[in-house]
């Protein structure tokens, strides 16, 4: 499946994601810049923040306690924030819209 990734700057980036491989992987291996995932996807860094466009969603199952708590440690998040490790690719995520904050830091 295809993601599609936007920077704070309004620039545009495609990435060709594996079904099963989690967002935060997919970005990483595509070098997309605005993702790091220093924890390697233990949800123990909040570097790989991102925010899932509105429409997309519904598709995605909700994120964990866990999660949520971790959220609060990411800059600036907003009711779409998610980290992006905990997000899994399906085939039906082509096409998904991830927009990137402006800082991990
Ligand atoms: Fe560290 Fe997602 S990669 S929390």
């Amino acid at each position: 499946p295809r993601v599609i990734f936007i920077d704070a700057q309004e620039n545009q980036f495609d990435a060709d994601i594996a079904v099963g491989e989690n967002l935060m992987q997919g970005a990483v291996d595509n070098m997309i810049d605005g993702i790091l995932g220093e924890c390697g996807g233990v949800m123990s860094c909040a570097t790989c923040h991102c925010y899932i466009d509105p429409q997309w969603q519904a598709l995605i199952p909700p994120p964990s306690e866990r999660e949520e708590d971790m959220l609060d440690m990411a800059i600036e998040p907003n009711e779409h924030s998610r980290l992006s490790c905990q997000i899994k690719i399906t085939e039906e995520l082509d096409g998904l819209v991830v927009r990137l904050p402006k800082s991990q830091y």
